[in-house]
């Protein structure tokens, strides 16, 4: 017995693990993103293969716009990253430091 879109038991069985799913306006592509893991990594595990060059939040080659839905970048590193507020406030994440809070899109 499955648990559904969106969701998986957890390691220890209890519970469900949010996870969404990620689509790529470019190519259709699509992937899922569990709780906790980076856009980026999420893709790579599906083998699909995005830009990135430090993946720690400097370099800027993972940059791009989330057309829908929710990419937030964890609240504690925000500030190390290189993305200035006008840019968040537009809706540009890094996926390399980028999860996924609901299905979405991404102008890639
Ligand atoms: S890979 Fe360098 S900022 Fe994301």
């Amino acid at each position: 017995m499955g648990t559904g879109r969106g969701g998986r038991r957890s390691a220890e069985g209890v519970g469900i693990v949010p996870a969404y799913i990620a689509s790529l306006a470019k190519t259709g592509a699509q992937f899922t993103v569990e709780e906790g893991e980076t856009i980026l990594d999420a893709a790579e595990r599906a083998g699909i293969l995005l830009a990135y060059s430090c993946r720690s939040g400097t370099c800027r080659s993972c940059l791009t716009r989330v057309l829908s839905g929710c990419a937030e970048h964890d609240p504690e590193y925000v500030s190390e990253l290189n993305i200035d507020a006008d840019e968040l406030a537009a809706n540009y994440r890094l996926l390399c430091s980028a999860l996924a809070c609901s299905d979405v899109t991404l102008e890639k």
